[in-house]
């Protein structure tokens, strides 16, 4: 049997046959805006409800908000920081600003994968982490492609060696087919990809488990909502995307 890590998503779950494999490292990929950090987050904060803790590598968002953004979803890190059951790895603001002073773990050189990964054996060590979210590993290497894989290779064994399951946002751009590049797609245990796409002037959300080692899982395009409590995925519908045009239908 195959000890899973739920995600606590509502239909997500039934997606992933029951969760994400444990010590997975999952590459959420997707276009702008398309849900990943609220996903990532959501992961996160089920487990915190669930007994268990979580680190957040802020790459993307200055910390500060993430937590503002968090809590507009209701869901508030803050006390579990001070419990030290979740740690915020700043790895945006370089330590610059009277705000990232009042952060515990700051990487100060964000372009520095070395002290990146320093900082978050130390969250991941601190915390106990059973669940880790980065946010996102495009930013390390987008200026230098070639570094990918490596890069993902070197977070997939610290991540995977600590015993944490993984969730590993990817930035595609609105036209990209892709996950995030050959060596990337190929070193991560899973992909989801999520999608917005504008059908008859209406952007619909949707999302696919494209793989996933360890486990069988949905082979469908399942449309999901972001509401004011998060993402709902819809597992018994599929999304349907025929020359442009979309449709919806209960399975
Ligand atoms: N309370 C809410 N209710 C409904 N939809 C919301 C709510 N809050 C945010 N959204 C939607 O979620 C989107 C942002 O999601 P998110 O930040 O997870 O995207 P992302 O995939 O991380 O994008 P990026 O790659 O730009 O960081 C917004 O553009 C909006 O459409
Ligand atoms: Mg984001």
């Amino acid at each position: 049997m195959v000890r899973r890590i739920k995600t606590g998503i509502p239909g997500m779950d039934e997606i992933l046959n029951g969760g994400i494999p444990e010590r997975n490292v999952v590459l959420l990929s997707g276009g702008p805006g398309t849900g990943k950090s609220i996903f990532g987050q959501q992961f996160l904060w089920n487990g915190l409800k669930n007994g268990e803790p979580g680190v957040f590598v802020a790459l993307e968002e200055h910390p500060v908000q993430v937590r503002i953004n968090m809590s507009q979803f209701g869901w508030d890190v803050r006390p579990y920081e001070e419990k030290g059951l979740f740690a915020m790895v700043d790895a945006f603001t370089g330590g610059i600003g009277e705000a990232a002073k009042r952060e515990k773990y700051v990487v100060r050189d964000p372009d520095d994968v070395n002290m990146l990964i320093d900082v978050l054996k130390e969250a991941i060590r601190d915390v106990g982490a059973i669940r880790v979210v980065v946010d996102s590993v495009s930013t390390l290497y987008l200026t230098k492609p070639a570094l990918a894989r490596g890069t993902v290779m070197r977070l997939k064994r610290v991540l995977s060696g600590l015993g944490t399951t993984s969730i590993l946002v990817s930035q595609v751009s609105v036209t990209e087919r892709g996950f995030g590049g050959p060596g990337v797609e190929h070193a991560v245990d899973g992909i989801i990809r999520l999608d917005l796409v504008e059908i008859d002037g209406e952007l619909k959300r949707s999302l696919v488990v494209w793989k996933m080692r360890g486990t069988a899982h949905s082979m469908k395009r399942h449309p999901f909502d972001i509401t004011d409590k998060g993402i709902i995925v819809y597992p018994n519908k599929v999304l349907k995307l025929r020359g442009g045009r979309a449709e919806l239908e209960l399975i």
